[in-house]
């Protein structure tokens, strides 16, 4: 009896201590499906920058998109500073591959003088991703052999799966200082519950600042079909895009409805087509995209925009109903045909402005740049475990 219980309870500890380890391995930014999706990524600025030195490191196309996914103004000047520590959005297209989303391509960073691997993962990018995977998608041989000029793929963590079958934006959040799993779901509009399924997180505790965490944003309904080029149209509330090769311009408000709402684009340079093809739905006269009648006593129809093709721009008749049913309801009142081209401008996203440090702070940078070593710490101390459990066991038996 007490050879079973001590051999059950050194077993129980042993998987105790190889599952916990097993945990900080957890592999995020899982993507099953095999698609491409608008994603985001945090960046915590280390130095003071500009807007456009960021756009330039992430390699994001147009300032807009920029703008757009930190509901900043259109009119925002690329100089604009960022200061040191605040964090700014980066959108970028994500494709899934082999069980992992990744940046598609994109950002390119060339090697300069100096550089490691390890320096450009953590430093450079910010710890936004392990140096490995940049081994990985480069095809690197040799991690120490890198060369001035060279040019990395810098693969960061995304993806497109739905979560609880709905479509999300996934954001890959960097946790701040002083942040709680619960103050990041209150935050983002999502529950504790799901953020540490999603993430693979046993233990909240263990969370530390600094962290990259996949959140599900909840982005607005759209009624972008599904053979158009910028399916799924995900997008989050209070951002906005341009589509339809620039012809598009489409924001969310969770205020109205979580409906996306969008119309032509003002002042903007279309890309691909000489000049964008009609936006007038089919059969009603002169309503455009973003226009809304209110057609009935009881309801109204807006054209809306529906997605586009190498040719055309698609669009559809969308009735609401703007009955009072039971309750009070306020009619998406904000007439589409005045489309804000410059939405209200907010301070790029809370700074974290030093905050109380309930959470310890990231491990102190290892000088170790070597693959090898860091899996071989890995199994070693797995090989240590079973060692001593297989002692233990012998000496439970001689017992
Ligand atoms: C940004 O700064 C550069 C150089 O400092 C200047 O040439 C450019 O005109 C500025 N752009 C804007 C929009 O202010
Ligand atoms: C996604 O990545 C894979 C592998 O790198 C590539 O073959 C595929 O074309 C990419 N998909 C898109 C839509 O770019
Ligand atoms: C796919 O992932 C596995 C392990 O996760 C890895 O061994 C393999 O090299 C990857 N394949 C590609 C094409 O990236
Ligand atoms: C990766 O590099 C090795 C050695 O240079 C080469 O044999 C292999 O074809 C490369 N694979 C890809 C996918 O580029
Ligand atoms: C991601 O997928 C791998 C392999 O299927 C699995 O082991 C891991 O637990 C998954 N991670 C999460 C957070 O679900
Ligand atoms: C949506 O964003 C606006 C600011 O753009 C904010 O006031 C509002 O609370 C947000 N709604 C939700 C549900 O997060
Ligand atoms: C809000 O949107 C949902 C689904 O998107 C719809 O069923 C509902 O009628 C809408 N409510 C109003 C007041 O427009
Ligand atoms: C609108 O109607 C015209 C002619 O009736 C048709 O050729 C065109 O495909 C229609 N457009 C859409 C977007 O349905
Ligand atoms: C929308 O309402 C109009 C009349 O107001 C009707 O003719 C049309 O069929 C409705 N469309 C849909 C998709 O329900
Ligand atoms: C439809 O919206 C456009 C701007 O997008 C506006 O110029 C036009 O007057 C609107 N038409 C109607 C019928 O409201």
């Amino acid at each position: 009896m007490r050879f079973a219980t001590l051999l059950l309870t050194i077993s129980f500890v042993a998987v105790l201590a190889i599952t916990a380890r097993a945990q900080d391995e957890v592999q995020r930014f899982n993507c099953s499906s095999s698609r491409t999706c608008h994603a985001l990524i945090d960046y915590v600025s280390p130095n003071t920058a500009t807007l456009n030195s960021i756009k330039t490191l992430f390699g994001v196309k147009n300032l807009r998109s920029l703008l757009g996914a930190n509901s900043m103004a259109l009119s925002t000047s690329p100089n604009k500073t960022v200061a040191s520590g605040s964090t700014i959005k980066i959108p970028f297209q994500c494709n899934c591959t082999n069980g992992t989303g990744k940046s598609n391509r994109r950002p390119v960073y060339k090697v300069q003088k100096g550089d490691g691997l390890d320096h450009i993962a953590r430093d450079v990018f910010v710890g936004l991703l392990k140096y490995q995977r940049i081994v990985e998608v480069n095809n690197i041989t040799n991690p120490d052999l890198i060369e001035v000029g060279q040019e990395l793929w810098i693969p960061l963590p995304c993806s497109c799966d739905d979560v609880d079958t709905e479509q999300v934006v996934h954001y890959a959040h960097v946790v701040p200082p002083g942040s709680s799993i619960e103050q990041i779901a209150d935050k983002y509009g999502t529950t504790k519950d799901t953020l540490l399924k999603l993430n693979g997180i046993t233990d909240p505790s263990k969370l530390q600042a600094g962290e990259v965490l996949d959140v599900p944003l909840k982005a607005c309904t759209s009624m972008v079909s599904t053979n158009s080029l910028d399916y799924p149209l995900l997008i989050s509330n209070g951002t906005y895009t341009f589509t339809a090769n620039n012809c598009v311009q489409c924001k969310c408000d969770s205020a109205n409805n979580w409906t996306l709402q969008c119309g032509p684009s003002e002042g903007v340079k279309i890309s691909n087509w000489d000049k964008c093809p009609s936006m007038q739905c089919n059969g009603t006269g002169n309503l455009h995209i973003g226009n809304t009648t209110s057609s009935t006593d009881c309801g109204s129809t807006t054209c809306a925009y529906a997605g586009y093709t190498n040719q055309a721009i698609l669009t559809i008749l969308s009735n609401q109903s703007t009955c009072p049913a039971g309750s009070p309801s306020s009619p998406p009142s904000s007439p589409p045909s005045s489309l804000p081209s410059s939405p209200p401008s907010s301070p790029p996203s809370s700074l974290p402005s030093s905050p109380p440090s309930s959470l310890p702070s990231s491990p102190p940078s290892s000088p170790s740049n070597y693959a090898s070593k860091i899996s071989l710490g890995g199994s070693n101390s797995r090989f240590l475990l079973v060692s001593l459990e297989l002692c233990f066991l012998c000496f439970g038996l001689l017992w």
